[in-house]
């Protein structure tokens, strides 16, 4: 019994899954819709006896990988990947993303940089005209985190957007920590004029370790739809 919402994420999973083949090297993403890509994968290696090394995005992927029978290796054990399969909070036209609703930016875009190729799935309504409603994801070292807050506000102010508010992420009252141990700024932006120039100018500032924009990284789009129908873009 899956929701509308899981139906579409699935969809998307399973067809990218396919896109996987015995002796790769692959990215794991982090989030719901990848959730769906690791077990289904973890039924190919029981299934089809697929050999795979995986790399996880996240310790919450490690945990799922592992559980579903995946063999999890560090990316510097196999040093570049085949293929990474990853989720998305907003895609546009172009392949361009915003990632990090689920904190794992850092990794991900590392992992994802390390990749042949890039696979995102996502359910229909990630699928945007322009980025921006979604708000935007900036992994900050703990240290002075308040003064790097203030240098992006002031760095937003120059810059044609919809919105400037600038938010700590919390969980549970207190802030949420990545798994590099590090905070999450939440940049209300409604509307990104120029994402190539904010994503280059956020990496500017000290403290900032990554921003989640991900420009020219993603190779294929997988959109899956609530009647189980799947859309392929390169
Ligand atoms: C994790 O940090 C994000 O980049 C995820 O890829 C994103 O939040 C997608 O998550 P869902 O698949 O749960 O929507």
């Amino acid at each position: 019994d899956l929701s509308p919402a899981d139906v579409a994420k699935r969809a998307a999973a399973l067809r990218a899954a396919e896109f996987v083949e015995d002796g790769m090297r692959v990215g794991l993403g982090t989030g719901s819709t990848a959730a769906f890509l690791v077990r289904r994968l973890g039924e190919r290696v029981r299934d089809e006896g697929l050999r795979l090394r995986c790399v996880p995005t996240s310790e919450a992927t490690a945990r799922l990988a592992d559980e579903v029978g995946i063999e999890v290796v560090a990316l510097d054990e196999v040093g570049w990947l085949d293929l990474t399969i990853d989720g998305a909070d907003e895609a546009d036209g172009e392949l361009s993303l915003i990632k990090g609703g689920g904190g794992a930016l850092l990794r991900e875009k590392i992992v994802a940089c390390a990749s042949d190729r890039v696979v995102i799935i996502a359910d229909g309504a990630k699928d945007v005209a322009a980025l921006g409603a979604f708000p935007l994801p900036v992994e900050v070292i703990p240290f002075g985190w308040q003064a790097t807050k203030r240098l992006i506000e002031e760095m937003l102010v120059g810059l044609d957007v919809g919105g400037r508010e600038v938010v700590l992420r919390e969980r549970g009252g207190a802030p949420f920590v990545t798994d590099e141990g590090n905070r999450i700024l939440d940049l209300r932006l409604q509307r990104i004029g120029d994402a190539r120039g904010l994503a280059l100018r956020l990496n500017q500032i000290p403290g900032v370790v990554e921003n989640g924009l991900f420009i020219d990284i993603a190779d294929t789009l997988v959109l899956g739809f609530e009647d189980g129908r799947v859309e392929v873009r390169d």
